[in-house]
């Protein structure tokens, strides 16, 4: 096992969420050897690294998950025996776009990955014991839910519904990277009921915190606030999302990996539903607040646009299997992450505009020109 005790392949490390959990798997665990592969999309970033890119325990491999023969190389290299899979394309807006980049990275390179994994592990001595390969999702594989509880709480957040997303539902998704990373989690399904993949799966619900690339909403939003751009809501802007902290999925992710039953899946989520237009809204009284402007100042900003295709109505998590078996659920409130949140974009400027020059801008401006 070399110098050891386990050795940890991360996939897509560099990306939003991934670097949350790398950091937390190197700092928490210095006897594991946590490599990181990560083939640096316009979504991968090492200076969301910097603080641990010189650990002793932490490697960092640029490559791309679908390249099978370097995946299988580093299997064998690495000694790898447990799989953190997070590598993929993340944007729903840019699936409606190229389709095809999202089939190629989240169905072929999970198969890649899987086979890669299996080919080295069915091999070793104790063959599958010991192993584990845990697949990173999203609720959207779920599917829509309705609002039939339109009220919501009493300072705009949810619930919105009655019913909520369960992990034996049936999957339903609607949007080119829903419906990838559907086809992966059944790909992942697959290996474990035909070759015993020791695999587990978890589908989390919408992130924010730090590092998020600033085409999603709340990074995007808070950019454009504090330039005085406006702010482009989706149809009416009554869509629901429900909204973890992304600090709390990496410790949910450690978790299952660490104690999770093979075989089985977790949903992970906030409880935290908010209407898009209400939670525009907070963002821009703490951004305004923040920045120092008059209450309501950035208010005029808020923009409402041509709906996103097959736009998904509500998403919202059931957690209750993962808080009952492993006692996870989320440590931090909404109001005490997004004021983090919004400082820390507010803060890290340089870091945005090192990710959102050259041709993150093209992209963002011919989004705009469609709509
Ligand atoms: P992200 O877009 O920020 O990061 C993706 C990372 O994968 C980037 O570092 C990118 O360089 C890398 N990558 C892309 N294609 C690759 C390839 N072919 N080979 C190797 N690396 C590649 O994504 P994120 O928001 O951090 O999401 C991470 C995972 O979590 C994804 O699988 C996503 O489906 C899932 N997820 C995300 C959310 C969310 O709210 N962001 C919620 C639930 C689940
Ligand atoms: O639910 C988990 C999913 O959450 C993850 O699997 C995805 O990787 C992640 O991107 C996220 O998907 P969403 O589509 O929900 O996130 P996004 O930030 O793109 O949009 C959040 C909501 O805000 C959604 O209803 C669309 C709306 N929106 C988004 C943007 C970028 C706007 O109204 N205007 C915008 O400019």
């Amino acid at each position: 096992m070399g110098e050891f005790r386990r050795n940890i392949l991360v996939t897509g490390g560099a990306g939003f969420i991934g670097s949350h959990l790398v950091r937390l798997l190197v700092r928490k665990y210095p006897d594991y050897r946590i490599v990181n592969v990560d083939a640096l999309t316009y979504a991968g970033n090492l200076a969301n690294l910097s603080d641990v890119e010189n650990a002793p325990n932490y490697v960092f491999v640029k490559a791309d998950i679908c390249d099978f023969e370097k995946m299988c190389s580093l299997f064998e290299s690495y000694e790898v025996d447990g799989v953190i899979h997070l590598a993929a394309e993340s944007h729903v807006d840019r699936s409606i776009r190229d389709p095809f980049t999202f089939a190629r990275t989240n169905v072929m390179g999970t198969i890649s990955l899987l086979q890669a994994a299996r080919l080295r592990w069915e091999a070793a001595e104790g063959g599958y014991s010991g192993k584990r390969f845990h697949h990173v999702s999203t609720d959207e594989v779920y599917g829509a839910l309705e609002l039939d509880l339109p009220q919501g709480g009493p300072l705009g957040e949810g619930p919105y519904g009655t019913r909520f997303f369960t992990e034996g539902m049936k999957y339903d998704p609607h949007s080119p990277y829903s419906a990838a990373k559907a086809s992966s989690d059944h790909f992942v399904r697959a290996f474990h009921d035909t070759y015993g993949m020791p695999a587990v799966i978890t589908n989390c619900s919408n992130n924010y915190g730090p590092y998020q690339f600033p085409e999603k909403l709340i990074p995007l939003f808070i950019n454009n606030i504090r330039h005085g751009k406006s702010l482009p809501v989706y149809g009416k802007g009554e869509n629901v999302r429900d909204w973890l902290y992304v600090e709390d999925h990496a410790r949910a992710i450690d978790l299952v990996f660490h104690e999770g039953r093979t075989g089985e899946t977790y949903n992970i989520g906030g409880f935290n539903e908010w209407k898009n237009i209400d939670l525009i809204r907070v963002l821009v009284k703490v951004t305004d607040r923040i920045l120092g402007n008059p209450e309501g100042h950035s208010l005029g900003l808020i923009t409402f646009v041509t709906d996103r295709a097959g736009h998904d109505l509500r998403y919202a998590i059931d957690a209750s299997k993962i808080h009952e078996e492993l006692g996870w659920e989320p440590s931090l409130q909404f109001e005490e992450g997004i004021e983090r949140t919004v400082r820390w974009y507010l803060e890290n400027q340089e870091w945005l505009d090192g990710v959102t020059s050259g041709e993150y801008q093209n992209y963002y401006e011919s989004m705009y020109m469609d709509r």
